[in-house]
């Protein structure tokens, strides 16, 4: 006899919190579909009540995942909660998750309220929601710094008036494993109706221990439920990471006895996705998706594992979705060997038109580079996704001199709505000069807050895969560009930045 254990994913909510990760509508909608073919059983999609994008947001997703739950996040009002409500309307499986502050920390300085004014409140919300969707989840916030008799009273009361998931926050990443385990376990024991709703851990990264600190919720607090995010984006240092703690349920079936549904050979792709849509670029050690969590440099290690993997593999990396064949494809390579790679990789494109777009992007690509990696496809892939078919900006060609000693020029040729542009400009540097000759004709008026560049694969042949960060009004968009040059990737992630400020708002090109 095993256990479920439910997944709940908070990347497009929590995760993107985290600033700087904001998402435009149409990028959400394209991970909440690899959520999808995870098989995440729950996708918090936004915080419907937050702006009108997170409502559409949300609504789009709820119209479009059949497979997972859609769940919206609501403060503890009937705004909110009336919100999420409309953003659901039409999902297969909605859920509402409404949150209010237990700690007296948080009740006192932020809330101002008295703790019977939040236990009045978070049962009236309950109760309100309850009319409106049968799935609903309740947090405390700040749950694991809260009184634990005041946090039993609002548990018990908002079981009563109809929650059927408690989750326990650890807000502020404070907790330590045992902790915690002990702590879910004791408010389980406590609350009278305890039984009558499913536990769920929520633990951030502050010291670290977001995975561990969720693992042991689940093993010592008997939690059933564990909210996560790919990669652990999240605000500050981020959330539990879902690769982590679902290779961790899978790898140690032994120990933690249980099963989750995760179709984990899509995690890698996942992972891709929500680095190159945000910008936050996964270091290279982390645990699953980082680029070396399989690769054995020393002698010692390579020998065991050619004479047998599992002396120094406890996880196979193909399950997880790497190849085992790490040089994929060349020039020579036909469309089927593309089309199998795919499969191999976990990516699913939308339709056959998406995998012939796919296919002439890397025979262009490979007529300029002799092996394609598996990193190669999946940034191609991304790229591709990321590129509206309405987008005004799109980058034709670039020219730039830089000699030691003289002051680097670029010249850029985009088109703006199907009308070319021809831009030219000095700079500091050829990717300075690209941005300003682009600038001289855009005049966006945007800052920039970030500009990375991150090599694909680790030869000088590589693809430099380019992410810029730009801020205008309080909004900020990441565009990513890919390109074997790398002041060509610059030039495509600057007018794929421009082209998300740009879904908002009109610019002005100059004249001439
Ligand atoms: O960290 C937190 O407390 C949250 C709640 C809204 C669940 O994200
Ligand atoms: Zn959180």
């Amino acid at each position: 006899m095993t256990d479920q254990l439910i997944i709940f994913d908070t990347t497009l909510r929590d995760g993107e919190q985290s600033p700087g990760a904001s998402m435009t509508r149409d990028e959400k909608l394209r991970i909440a579909r690899q959520l999808e073919r995870l098989k995440v059983d729950v996708i918090e999609a936004g915080f419907a009540a937050s702006s009108q994008g997170d409502f559409e947001a949300v609504q789009a997703i709820a119209r479009t995942i059949k497979d997972s739950t859609i769940c919206s996040l609501a403060r503890a009002n009937d705004r909110d909660i009336a919100r999420s409500a409309e953003a659901l309307q039409d999902a297969q499986r909605g859920r509402i998750h409404t949150f209010i502050a237990t700690s007296a920390l948080h009740m006192e300085k932020k809330l101002r309220m008295t703790p019977e004014q939040v236990l009045e409140q978070a049962r009236q919300s309950v109760r309100f929601a309850r009319n409106l969707v049968g799935d609903i989840e309740f947090s405390p916030e700040d749950g694991y710094r809260s009184d634990p008799d005041f946090l039993c009273r609002v548990i018990e009361a908002v079981i009563a008036e109809g929650a059927t998931t408690i989750n326990v926050p650890d807000t502020v990443g404070y907790a330590i494993p045992e902790l915690y385990g002990e702590f879910i376990r004791s408010l389980r024991e406590r609350v009278p109706n305890s039984d009558q709703a499913i536990w769920s851990v929520h633990c951030h990264n502050d010291l670290g221990m977001a995975v561990a600190n969720s693992l042991a919720g689940v093993k010592i607090g008997g939690a059933r439920q564990v909210e996560c995010t790919i990669n652990g984006l999240g605000e500050r240092a981020g959330n539990c990471s879902l690769e982590e703690v679902v290779m961790a349920v899978k790898t140690r079936r032994d120990y933690f006895g249980l099963d989750v549904n995760i179709a984990t050979e899509h995690i890698l792709a996942a992972s891709r996705m929500v680095s190159q849509t945000t910008g936050f670029v996964v270091q290279p050690n982390k645990a699953v998706v980082g680029a070396n969590a399989f690769a054995h440099a020393s002698g010692i290690h390579q020998d065991g594992v050619l004479k047998a993997r599992d002396t120094y593999e406890i996880m196979r990396a193909e399950d997880v979705g790497w190849s085992a064949n790490k040089i994929v494809l060349g020039k020579l390579s036909g469309r089927n060997a593309f089309r199998q790679r795919l499969q191999d990789l976990g990516v699913d494109l939308d339709s056959e038109a998406a995998v012939n777009e796919a296919f002439s992007r890397f025979k262009e690509l490979a007529d300029r580079k002799s092996e394609i990696f598996d990193e190669d496809i999946l940034a191609l892939v991304s790229e591709q996704g990321a590129l509206g078919h309405h987008d005004p900006f799109v980058f034709v060609s670039l020219a730039q001199h830089s000699e030691t000693g003289e002051r680097p020029h670029a010249r850029v040729v985009f088109s703006r709505d199907g009308v070319e542009i021809k831009a030219e400009s000095d700079g500091n540097g050829p990717v300075d000069a690209s941005f300003k000759a682009i600038e001289s004709q855009v005049q966006s008026g945007a800052d920039m807050v970030l500009y990375s560049v991150n090599a694909i694969s680790d030869s000088t042949e590589s693809q430099g895969e380019v992410t810029v960060r730009l801020q205008r009004s309080g909004r900020v968009v990441n565009g990513v560009g890919a390109d074997p040059d790398i002041v060509v990737a610059s030039a495509k992630a600057y007018l794929s930045a421009l082209n998300k400020l740009h879904s908002s708002s009109e610019m002005v090109v100059a004249q001439g």
